[in-house]
């Protein structure tokens, strides 16, 4: 048998054909389903973005209204959920947490019809309902308090800030973090993403498909970066110490948080809306002293490490939006996973649609014809 040459890290290497979501990485082009990003975080909403991806087009009015309002009615979570959540430590962490209550709803929802569209379309109303409730109730909860209940009146988005608040949100905030999930909700072949569709091969039931994908984007090398990336601002404290610490960075070969893809080689897209999101909310909230420093590391970055194609991704400014909005920081990562379901389960239904079981191969560097020692010859 002959091998093509090995890639760590698969790069480059076609995992799947897929017409969700395309990315020129030198032009700093993403578009769903052919739609640029910017068209969609302007004129449209995340559950309406969720539809065009997960069935490929854009919906009519009714169908985003019948898709809204399936929604709007699978928001609540089982008690028998809640309470297992209670149970949870209120020191871990919210992605852990996310992760575990996603797989227990394949123990509630255990019929697996995966041929059957009804089947299909309930399993991805109620994974898309159902995660906002349990990221604001985990927060809630790990705080000591009941988690507060979906709010039929409010759309997705408003209704989430809601969750975690207890206020409704004003308009502005609503519509900025509409615009956020809209950004997150896909990106063509990433770990996590990649990680979904391995678990769908398998015909597993879509609630472990996506409790897999969560697992996977909790690492600090995807979604975990946008948390870091606050850290490393709180580290560097102010304008001044940018320099210092993006030279000990490269010196001590440390990767600097929000920055670098492996597709794109110049800023990312989605990094540049976020960017204006943020100004319009510091506009409207107060300006944020986070803003100087990463501003400063943007510039600096750009001209060290600019060469290599290193340069802000969609991590660097999510992180000072949710700041603004008031969100805690360790709930950066399950945002980035509540939007991120709506491309998870479209690279679900697309795998299944011709699924061959995923099974790639391996170079082998170990030993060959070892004998083995008995345990009181080692
Ligand atoms: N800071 C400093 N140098 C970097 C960075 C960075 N953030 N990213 C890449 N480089 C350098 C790296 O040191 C290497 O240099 P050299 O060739 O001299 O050894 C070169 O660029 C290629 O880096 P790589 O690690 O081989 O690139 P990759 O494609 O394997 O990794 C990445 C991509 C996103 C994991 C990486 O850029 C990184 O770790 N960034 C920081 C974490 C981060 O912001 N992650 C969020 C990614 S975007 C959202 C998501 O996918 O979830």
């Amino acid at each position: 048998m002959t091998f093509c040459e090995y890639k760590p890290g698969l790069e480059g290497i076609p995992a799947a054909q897929s017409s969700i979501s395309c990315v020129d990485g030198t032009k700093g082009i993403l578009e769903y389903r052919g739609i640029a990003i910017e068209e969609l975080a302007q004129k449209s909403t995340f559950i309406e973005t969720a539809y065009l991806l997960i069935w490929g087009k854009l919906p009519t009015l009714d169908e985003l209204e019948d898709f809204e309002t399936d929604i709007r009615l699978h928001r609540r979570i089982k008690y028998s959920i809640r309470d297992m959540m209670k149970c949870f430590p209120d020191r871990g962490h919210p992605m852990d947490a996310l992760q575990t209550s996603v797989a227990a709803l394949g123990l509630f929802y255990s019929r697996r019809a995966l041929d059957d569209p009804i089947y299909i379309r309930g399993a991805v109303v109620r994974i898309l309902a159902k995660i906002p409730t349990m990221v604001a109730a985990a927060n809630s909860m790990r705080r000591g308090n009941d988690p507060i209940q979906p709010n039929d009146n409010l759309d997705y988005c408003a209704n989430f800030l809601y969750m975690l608040t207890e206020s409704k949100p004003d308009p502005l905030s609503a519509k900025v973090f509409d615009a956020c999930l809209t950004l997150h909700a896909e990106h063509t072949m990433n770990a996590s993403t990649f990680s979904a569709m391995v678990t769908a091969s398998t015909l597993t039931d879509p609630y472990g498909v996506i409790a897999s994908a969560v697992g996977t984007l909790a690492g600090p090398l995807h979604g975990g970066a946008n948390e870091e990336v606050l850290l490393m601002l709180e580290e560097i404290g102010t304008v001044k110490n940018v320099r210092t610490y993006v030279e000990n960075s490269i010196t001590n070969k440390r990767k600097i948080m929000g920055f670098g893809h492996r597709v794109y080689k110049v800023k990312d897209p989605r990094a540049t809306i976020l960017q204006e999101l943020a100004e319009q909310l510091f506009e409207l909230k107060g300006h944020d002293e986070y803003y100087d420093i990463a501003l400063e590391l943007e510039r600096v970055v750009e001209e060290e490490l600019g060469s290599k194609g290193i340069y802000p991704n969609v991590d660097f400014y999510s992180g000072l939006v949710y700041r603004k909005l008031g969100i805690p920081q360790d709930l950066f990562t399950p945002i980035f996973a509540i939007a991120r379901v709506a491309g998870w389960l479209a690279h679900w239904k697309e795998q299944l649609a011709e699924n061959r079981i995923f099974r790639p191969a391996q170079i082998y560097t170990g030993l060959h014809e070892q004998t083995y020692i008995p345990i009181d010859e080692r």
